[in-house]
């Protein structure tokens, strides 16, 4: 049984967002958004474009250098301490090497002072999504990188957040995991109905898995066009060897190369 009530959606907004760094490195120039509860949107864009930064700041990990960004009409910071339903899956993943596999899983859900049986339920529960529920008596250390960020995922998921950001979560995965993840995601989502924000260096996943792509570039960060996805979920493998699918996929594809030669132009 669970204790607490299923999260409905974080909406997200950012108006005029800028990020400058000490070194004067400006990773985010202006960035507006509008991100619907429970929408999944991706975000894609060449590398060093901003789109972990966004990430971050939308995590409450770092802070606007100007402009406004919100979750659910709060600061990220605020709203990261009010509900503590806020899970990211970072580039790098952020384990705890003292602690097992299951001890970093449950942690964020210790902090939220659940009943021992309900964490434990759903650190199974998460670990099993992953296909990790044999390492949970294991430490990160003794992992792949591809298992360690499935322990991040899981960790993310045990949460039940409201907003999920997840930063090339699959990227050091094979393709078979990463399809499976990828179905196993939509699913959690549509029953769930978390907002999801969705970095990925792939447009076929963007395209597979969103309803919204948003296209970063070219450097410093700035959102140069937003396509609406035409596909219905749920998705089915089929989309992803349809023709109408390949011309959707092609056309992202030529945007962000647009958006890539405009960096280096
Ligand atoms: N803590 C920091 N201090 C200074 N500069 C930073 C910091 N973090 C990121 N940057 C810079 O900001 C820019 C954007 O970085 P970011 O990590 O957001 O890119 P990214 O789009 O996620 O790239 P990738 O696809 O390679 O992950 C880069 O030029 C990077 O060097
Ligand atoms: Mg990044």
């Amino acid at each position: 049984m669970m204790t607490e009530a299923a999260p409905s959606g974080a909406c997200l907004r950012g108006t005029q967002v800028h990020k400058r760094f000490d070194d004067d490195m400006i990773a985010i120039d202006t960035v507006d958004l509008d991100i619907a509860a429970g929408q999944f949107v991706a975000l894609v864009g060449p590398s060093g474009c901003g789109k972990s930064t966004l990430l971050r700041l939308l995590a409450g990990l770092t802070t606007v250098t100007s402009g406004e960004l919100t979750v659910d009409g709060l600061t990220p910071r605020q709203a990261r301490a009010k509900e503590r339903r806020l899970a990211y899956v970072l580039q790098d993943p952020t384990l705890l090497r003292w602690r097992r596999v299951r001890d970093n899983v449950a942690l964020p859900l210790e902090l939220r002072h659940l009943p021992t049986t309900e964490v434990q339920q759903r650190v199974e529960t998460a670990l099993q999504w992953v296909g990790l529920e044999d390492v949970g008596q294991m430490y990160p250390q003794q992992l792949s990188g591809g298992m360690r960020m499935r322990v991040s995922i899981a960790r993310a998921l045990a949460a039940e957040p409201s907003l999920l950001l997840m930063d090339e979560p699959f990227g050091a995965l094979d393709e078979i995991t990463r399809q499976r993840l990828n179905d196993e995601l939509l699913e959690l989502w549509q029953k769930r109905g978390f907002t999801c924000l969705f970095v990925t260096h792939s447009v076929h996943e963007a395209a597979y898995l969103s309803q919204q792509v948003m296209i970063m570039g070219p450097r410093p960060g700035r959102i140069t066009a937003v396509h609406q996805v035409p596909f219905a979920h749920p998705r089915s493998a089929d989309l992803r060897t349809s023709p109408a699918f390949a011309g959707f996929v092609r056309q992202l594809s030529a945007d962000l190369t647009q958006a890539m030669a405009a960096e280096h132009a």
